[in-house]
């Protein structure tokens, strides 16, 4: 990533308010103090325009060797400020910048142990960190059993959010007021609050420690680390550390409306720079597959008559592939192992898939195969296998990989332990790390929620990480109602790209009646289906960012609407800006994305049940300029349930001066392409 503009001032005027260890947003509208209270507690506390936002609230961690959230001595305070741009390897702008303001107290405990706490004060929120050095102690590892960092907020705002158990965070978000949280929470949360504003809650550099999960006490949203587990079963031990050692960030996005919390950058900011020197070979691109044949139960992974990766099916999606311009095709099942769910090879194909063949002809076409490695949660065998893996796949030409575990407790090299403790975060770390070396991109199924490291490993392109499209294909509670993929954006999608695989074109689901002796079945099963309009379906495409985007349908549903299809044709998926035009966390949401590189731009529209007109100035466009657009709408009678299929399309002239009044359908949506 180039870097340039960096201004890297020690400024205590700028940076401090009036008060002792006070730091200050560069806009000067938020301030976040600090205080050790008498026992030497470390706490903080924020406002913004002179009101408490969050009251004093604890910080620190606790060890089993000791606690380090008291008995602490402050020895020095610094403050520095940052004012920098960076530009993106792929992402949804090109340009970021970063300006903010750092105070980092110095603490002393009474073990010896030094420990800072960096705060840095954007003007779209806060964030802070721990950082440990040995000092005068002598011990150097550290188990930590608790972090005790919490957010103390000034008014009860309602909450999106998961359950912590979720598996790999595939469930429906709900939102309730923070007191009446029962359960302990995924992070990140987004909140709703009282004041009409908006904030998000999550971390940032997520780096050999476990994942942060949340809950409320006594009126304090807490951190709950993700257990280390012994035998599979939960322990008292959270992370093991080496000092000197930075947790990753704590962050707050705080932002008075949805458009400025979906465009804020603070948790891309607060990762590291790149670590790859040459990024040449990392490509956004969209990609068909082998894949929702599979999930429908019309193909299957493992050889048989309905075996979906033949060499003579991916000879038909490669050469589909390349007539309409789609970059890549993906195939799932192509290797041996499916029949047992154990000892999946990744470099040995089944008999009727020729490697050397597919590879040469994809090659000829100028398409990328998007490799698959399913672990079946053997995290332990797959790393020991990574370079054999990885050097097979770069040989045939493969520069992405979709890894996939499907089991929320992994067996790593530690054991079975949680995908998102500290173990499983080292694992999927690991991959990204080799996967680099070998020039190969990473779209992770079922991983750790992502907290940004796509800045420094720009390889990991996507992540699940969400209850994906697949679950229209088969749970049997009926598929995701049409709220959900309009509460994706403002919560799960706000931590990084989401491989969510849209672009279902055919709604009726042949292969999957419920399976009353299934697990899924039960009394209340429904058939499932996707709670959408076709046009929906398109406008995904816009409001869901990822750089690898797969467009799941089979080929011969693309070509029952090739007019529709088109849109997914001409889509990019890496931006040179990014807006959220208007939209409702759970009612609907609309997006205009420039594409990276020219004056193109694409807007996407999606909704749930409730039908409405959205207004859409186009004041992104450049002033005088004649441009065309084509807009792809739900047509009168559409309906999700009734009547998906019914979808219009025009293209007249607009300019930046026009306003755009399109009607979405009950579950409908809408996509425009506009050129100049
Ligand atoms: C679950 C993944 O989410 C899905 O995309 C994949 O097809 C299956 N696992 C099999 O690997
Ligand atoms: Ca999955």
């Amino acid at each position: 990533m180039k870097r340039f503009g960096l201004f890297l001032l020690s400024a205590l005027l700028l940076t401090a308010c009036s008060k002792k260890d006070c730091l200050s947003s560069p806009d000067g509208r938020m301030e976040v103090s600090f205080r050790l209270t008498e026992s030497g507690q470390p706490q903080y506390s924020v406002t913004q325009d002179g009101d408490t936002i969050i009251r004093w609230s604890s910080m620190g961690l606790k060890t089993e060797e000791m606690g380090l959230d008291a008995d602490f001595r402050e020895e020095k305070t610094e403050f520095c400020s940052y004012d920098d741009q960076w530009e993106t390897v792929w992402g949804e702008e090109r340009f970021i910048s970063d300006k903010h303001n750092q105070m980092t107290i110095h603490l002393h405990h009474q073990s010896g142990i030094k420990m800072g706490i960096v705060f840095r004060a954007f003007d779209d929120g806060f964030a802070f960190r721990y950082t440990l050095e040995n000092g005068d102690h002598p011990l150097h590892p550290l188990t930590i059993t608790d972090e005790v960092s919490e957010y103390r907020f000034a008014a009860d705002h309602e909450a999106w959010s998961i359950p912590w158990r979720t598996e790999y965070y595939e469930g429906l978000w709900t939102k309730t007021k923070l007191s009446e949280k029962q359960d302990t929470l995924c992070s990140p949360i987004t909140l709703e609050r009282t004041d009409g504003g908006y904030a998000f809650v999550h971390e940032a550099a997520l780096t050999d420690y476990p994942a942060q999960n949340l809950y409320m006490q006594n009126g304090a949203l807490k951190t709950y680390l993700t257990p280390w587990l012994e035998d599979g079963k939960s322990t008292d031990t959270k992370a093991y550390i080496e000092l000197p050692f930075s947790t990753p960030w704590r962050m707050v996005i705080w932002t008075d409306d949805l458009r400025q919390m979906v465009a804020s950058r603070i948790m891309l900011n607060l990762n590291e720079p790149c670590k790859i020197e040459d990024t040449s070979w990392i490509k956004p691109m969209k990609f068909i597959g082998i894949w929702w044949g599979m999930h429908i139960k019309t193909m299957t992974w493992e050889e048989g008559p309905k075996h979906g990766a033949t060499t003579a099916n991916m000879e038909k999606y490669l050469r589909f592939a390349k007539e309409h311009g789609i970059e890549a095709v993906l195939a799932e099942g192509w290797n041996k192992g499916w029949k047992t769910w154990a000892d999946f090879s990744f470099t040995e194909p089944y008999e009727d898939w020729n490697m050397d063949y597919l590879a040469a002809l994809a090659d000829s076409l100028g398409v990328q195969i998007v490799g698959h490695n399913e672990t079946g949660g053997n995290a332990a065998y797959y790393e020991s296998v990574l370079d054999e893996a990885y050097a097979y796949h770069h040989d045939h030409g493969i520069h992405a990989i979709k890894t996939g575990y499907v089991a929320p407790i992994i067996r790593t090299k530690d054991g079975l332990q949680w995908n998102k403790g500290q173990s499983g975060v080292r694992h999927y770390r690991k991959v990204i790390e080799t996967a680099a070396r070998y020039q190969i991109a990473i779209d992770n199924h079922e991983p750790v929620m992502p907290t940004g490291l796509q800045r420094t490993y720009p390889n990991l392109m996507s992540q699940e990480g969400v209850r994906g499209q697949e679950w229209n294909a088969w749970s049997n509670d009926g598929g995701s109602p049409c709220s959900h993929v309009t509460i994706l954006p403002f919560t799960r999608i706000m931590a990084g790209p989401v491989d969510y695989t849209p672009g279902v074109f055919h709604f009726e689901n042949p292969g999957n009646a419920i399976d009353p002796t299934g697990v899924r079945g039960s009394a209340t099963s429904r058939k499932p289906r996707v709670h959408s309009t076709l046009m929906n379906q398109l406008g995904l495409f816009v409001c869901f960012y990822s750089p690898l985007q797969m467009a799941c349908d089979l080929p011969e549903h693309y070509m029952e609407h090739p007019d529709a299809f088109r849109f997914i044709e001409h889509v990019p998926c890496n931006w040179e800006r990014s807006i959220l035009v208007d939209g409702q966390i759970g009612e609907f949401c609309v997006f205009a994305r420039q594409e990276r590189g020219t004056e193109n731009w694409y807007i996407g529209g999606i909704n749930a049940e409730e039908e409405r007109e959205v207004t859409i100035p186009l004041s992104m466009l450049k002033k005088g300029k004649n441009y065309q657009a084509t807009i792809w709408r739900d047509g009168e009678k559409a309906h999700w349930e009734k009547n998906p299929y019914d979808y219009t399309i025009e293209t007249i002239e607009v300019t930046s001066e026009d306003t755009l009044r399109i009607q979405m359908a009950s579950g409908g949506g809408f996509a425009v392409e506009i050129e100049k």
